[in-house]
């Protein structure tokens, strides 16, 4: 078989629908903006420093940060670029972002709600286009291509590198058969198809659900990763947790890919 018979974006497709992974709904995220805020989107956060030390802003004078949430990487860069744009499907996460640039004094980043399978026909290009822990998307073809038409000079974007948000012991204790969810490789091979010959490079992310010091926090982790969980699973997971060190339950996710490209010396077949 040569290699350009295997069809990426396909697997792609065909991993996300094994998973099993139901789509989240903007409500869901509008929950999640002020943790997230507090947590992810800190300049003190390791995964953001490590991510900023990576993008290269030489010539740039406009940001498009797709799925911002919060405002994580279009507030950290925003005193260093004269245009930013935000732009996000969740309301909830556009409201805390432009509270948020408000308090910075960053009254010039603009706030767009889209989402990923709307038309950005009328958004912006701008020089540089980040997608940050955000590109759990439907179809991974569409998606870095509209990324790519959107740059002008390069485009990062974060995927995740484990395959599980939820640590393979824990899906087995709630008695659910270990599900993957398509990685970092196959946008990666997605982009080669399209022409694009990306650079890899590492961040190692904090978790966001780290803690489980009780048993609460434990649940709320453990139903943001897994859905709604059945009573039945909900008490196998009791006596599971009961029977473990809290604080040596680990989360599944920590690790992230950063893959970029240079948009100029590329030519994508889109
Ligand atoms: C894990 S957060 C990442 C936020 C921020 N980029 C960061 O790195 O901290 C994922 C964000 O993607 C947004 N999102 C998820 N699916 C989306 C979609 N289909 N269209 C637009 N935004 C989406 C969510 O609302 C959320 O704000």
């Amino acid at each position: 078989m040569l290699i350009d018979d295997i069809d990426f974006a396909g697997l792609y497709r065909q991993q996300l629908k094994l998973a099993n992974r139901s789509e989240k709904t903007p409500d869901r995220w509008d929950r999640r903006a002020e943790r997230m805020a507090d947590r992810c989107a800190s300049p003190a956060d390791g995964y953001l420093q490590q991510l900023l030390e990576k993008i290269d802003l030489q010539e740039a004078r406009s940001l498009f940060d797709m799925g911002c949430g919060p405002g994580t990487v279009a507030l950290a860069l925003a005193d260093r670029l004269p245009a930013v744009y935000g732009v996000d499907y969740s309301q909830g996460m556009l409201e805390v972002a432009a509270r948020r640039a408000g308090q910075m004094g960053a009254g010039h980043v603009q706030w767009i709600r889209r989402a990923w399978d709307e038309s950005w026909d009328d958004l912006p290009r701008c020089d540089i286009a980040v997608a940050s822990r955000s590109t759990l998307v439907s179809d991974m073809r569409e998606a870095m291509s509209k990324l790519n038409r959107q740059a002008r000079l390069r485009v990062y974007t974060t995927h995740l590198v484990s395959t599980t948000f939820i640590s393979p012991a824990i899906q087995r204790a709630a008695g659910r058969p270990v599900i993957e969810l398509p990685n970092y490789i196959y946008a990666l091979n997605v982009l080669y198809q399209m022409g694009i010959h990306a650079h890899v490079d590492f961040i190692r992310g904090n978790s966001c659900q780290r803690d489980n010091s009780s048993w609460e926090r434990f649940e709320q982790n453990v139903r943001w990763g897994l859905g709604d969980i059945s009573e039945e699973e909900r008490q196998r997971l009791y006596h599971w947790y009961q029977q473990q060190d809290a604080s040596r339950i680990a989360p599944a996710t920590r690790d992230w890919a950063l893959i970029w490209w240079n948009c100029k010396d590329e030519e994508a077949e889109g």
